[in-house]
Formats: structure tokens, sequence, C-alpha cells
């Protein structure tokens, strides 16, 4: 995980996001990243914005005009174009709701800013967990978690949380339907692939493919690991 304040010098003349074959983060060069950590093999687009975010192994955020503030993102997450996380509030409370109230210096109001109401938008920060694809044009309100797996349909306004592996759709986005039944979404969430090495990513690569698959390989892989401990030779305190 680095941590970026700006665009790296090696990827100020990329003209466009290339195929990956380094694992550091590729940032498109008109891209603006403020204070936020980036996994291996990410991907951010053009004219993207990420501020005090993080970004997880393998997520990328391919398309372009995507702005994310304050948001934690697991790995492998897919994010379309358009896509706006936590558009942070204003203070509605206040007689007005214009930004000089906090942004008091460049107005000449105070000689310092608002940091109370700074620090009340850094609290609502945007939970997404691992492989969430989240679709074109997507709005994900301040403080909503959304879980692994899960899928945001174009145009939706997440205003609540949204469960693993559920596919939600709409303003307000709602549940549709799961990926898969239960039992499949419960073996897979316990796999926690999103952890294995990249070596281990490339050899067992065909099982993506298929959910059935994938978990058959799993369970032959368990069962081998477990006849090893078994088979291990206990060893002797000698008392
Ligand atoms: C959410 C999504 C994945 C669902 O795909 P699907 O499983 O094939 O769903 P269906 O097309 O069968 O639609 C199921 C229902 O949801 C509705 N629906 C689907 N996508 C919707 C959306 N984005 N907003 C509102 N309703 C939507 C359909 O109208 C349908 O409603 P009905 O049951 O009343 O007829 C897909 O529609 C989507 O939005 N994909 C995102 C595409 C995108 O933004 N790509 C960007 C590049 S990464």
């Amino acid at each position: 995980m680095q941590l970026i304040h700006q665009i790296p010098e090696w990827n100020k003349h990329i003209e466009e996001i290339p195929t990956l074959y380094s694992s550091g983060p590729v940032i498109h060069e008109t891209a603006t990243i403020n204070n936020s950590k980036m996994g291996n093999w990410v991907e951010i687009g053009p004219y993207a914005e990420i501020i005090e975010s993080v970004i997880g192994d393998y997520s990328y955020v391919a398309g372009v005009h995507t702005s994310i503030t304050y948001a934690d993102i697991g790995k492998f997450c897919s994010i379309a174009s358009s896509v706006r996380i936590n558009p942070v509030n204003h203070p509605m409370q206040r007689v007005t709701q214009h930004h000089c109230t906090y942004r008091r210096k460049q107005y000449g109001f105070d000689i310092h800013d608002d940091d109370n109401l700074f620090a009340w938008r850094k609290a609502h920060r945007i939970r997404i967990g691992h492989d969430v694809w989240i679709g074109h044009g997507v709005i994900i309100m301040p403080g909503v978690n959304i879980g692994t797996g899960a899928v945001i349909g174009s145009g939706a306004v997440v205003t609540k949380d949204i469960a693993p592996y559920t596919i939600a759709v709409g303003v307000p986005a709602k549940p549709i339907k799961t990926r898969f039944c239960e039992e499949t979404i419960h073996r897979i969430l316990a796999s926690k692939w999103w952890n294995w090495s990249h070596e281990e990513l490339q050899s067992r690569f065909l099982w993506f493919l298929d959910p059935a698959y994938f978990l058959n390989n799993l369970e032959k892989l368990q069962n081998l690991h477990e006849e090893a401990a078994i088979d291990q030779p206990s060893i002797s305190t000698g008392c």
C-alpha cells in the first residue's frame, strides 16, 4: 500500500492507461490524488479525483470523471465512470449552508476555517468491501457500507447499507436479487480469495470463471491441507 499525495513522477507521462504488467498503482496524468493510499495493481483513470481514501489491491477506477472522498475501498473493486463516492454534506442547520461558514479564510470572515465541520464530514466515511462492481453514474451517500461482492446498477443513489453479494438498483437503491445462493455466498466469503498472493491467483485463475468449479477446487485444496496436517509427525517434547 502506498501513500500518494500527488501523481508520482514516474506516472506523469502516461498517455493512456496501459496494460498492467507491473504491480504499482497506475494513475492517469489528469487524475488528482490527495493524501490517499493505493494497493498493488490499482488503476486510476482520467480526471478521477481521489481524496483521503484507501483503494485496495487490483481495484480500478478505469473510466473518467469519478470522484472518491473519505472512502475505504477493498480489493478487486470495479468502479465505472462518473461515479461519486461520498458527496459530503453542507451544514443545512446553519442560517446559510454556503461553504463560507466553514471555508472562512478564503472569504476573510475568520483567520481559521471551521475544523469541526471538516471533522464531522470525515467521520462519515464510506466502506466498500472486496469485489464490488459500481456501475456508471452511481452516487454513494456519506456513511454507507457496501458489502463484499455487491453490484450497484448504473444510475443508482445508494443511501443505505447494501449486503454482500446483493445487486441493488434505483433511486434510492434497493436490492433486487443476489448474485449467488446463500450457501455459495457464505462459502465464497469464507474463502477470502482476495487475500491470495498474486502467484496463487495466477495458478488458480480458471477457478474464477465458475463458482461451482471454484468451490469444488477449494474443497479439494482444503482436504489436501487437512491430510497434510494429519500426516505431520507430532513433535515430541521428550517428556
Ligand atoms: C444492475 C445490473 C448489473 C443488473 O443486470 P441484470 O442482472 O441483467 O438485471 P436485469 O436486466 O435482468 O434487470 C432486473 C430488473 O432490474 C431493473 N434494472 C436493471 N438495471 C437497472 C438500473 N441500473 N437501474 C434501475 N433498474 C434497473 C430492470 O429494469 C429489471 O426490472 P424488472 O424486473 O422490473 O423488469 C445492470 O442492469 C446494470 O446496471 N449494470 C451496470 C452497467 C454499467 O454501469 N457499466 C459501466 C461499466 S463498468
